[in-house]
């Protein structure tokens, strides 16, 4: 038998992603969020779910390890994989920002320093704007940075605002809007094209629901 592998992002787009699955007719009775298991199956649809952290989703769909993956677009785009991004699934929508304790950007004459979970999207959007930047690679906590003199600036995610707001930050400028997407391994894409048209059919019928 032949399983659509699909890896899906642990964390706060989980239970939405598995909603979205049941209501496409996809179910794994076994999941639920807490589980330290990492392998789960749907026996009559043929999908097998990999659970894995966000920032591997592209790596484990670019390699083949699964044919296609569940995941927010912050993390397609910091992981700059070769994979096909086939659908905007329209939740986990945030966006990613610049901000920092005041509105405007000095740089006193110095390269600006950035702290950031996603050093390659900071990377390229300074690339684009011609303005020279040193990145400071976080794993979490980032509006810590500029609070405390690591960092003159941070690029995030902001969903509600809230933690912006509860650290006395400030938006700047916004970079990109961010939703969950469907991403798809090119050679998976020609290889089982029909199992993974229609799981595609599946989901656009769910989202219409
Ligand atoms: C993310 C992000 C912000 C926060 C934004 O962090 O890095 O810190 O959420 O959400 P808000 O606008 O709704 O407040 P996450 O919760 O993933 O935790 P982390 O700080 O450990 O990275």
């Amino acid at each position: 038998m032949d399983y659509l592998t699909l890896a899906m992002a642990k964390g706060r787009t989980a239970k939405q992603t598995i909603s979205l699955l049941e209501k496409a007719g996809v179910q794994f009775p076994d999941f639920d969020e807490k589980t330290r298991k990492l392998i789960f199956y749907d026996q009559e649809m043929l999908i097998k779910l990999v659970y894995v952290k966000a920032i591997d989703v592209p790596t484990y769909v670019e390699k083949g390890a699964a044919d296609i993956g569940i995941v927010g677009k912050d993390n397609i785009a910091e992981a700059q994989a070769d994979i096909y991004d086939m659908m905007d699934l329209n939740f986990g929508k945030c966006k990613f920002v610049l901000a920092g304790t005041s509105n405007e950007l000095h740089n006193q004459g110095r390269k600006l320093t950035i702290a950031t979970k996603y050093p390659a999207v900071t990377r390229e959007y300074f690339k684009r704007r011609g303005i020279p930047v040193e990145t400071i690679k976080l794993n979490g906590s980032v509006e810590l940075a500029p609070l405390i003199g690591l960092s003159d600036l941070i690029v995030d995610i902001v969903e509600t605002g809230t933690t912006l707001k509860e650290n006395g930050l400030k938006v700047m400028e916004t970079i990109d809007a961010i939703s969950t997407r469907l991403i798809v391994n090119k050679a998976s894409f020609a290889t089982k094209s029909a199992s993974i048209h229609s799981f595609m059919n599946k989901l656009e019928q769910a989202l219409e629901v």
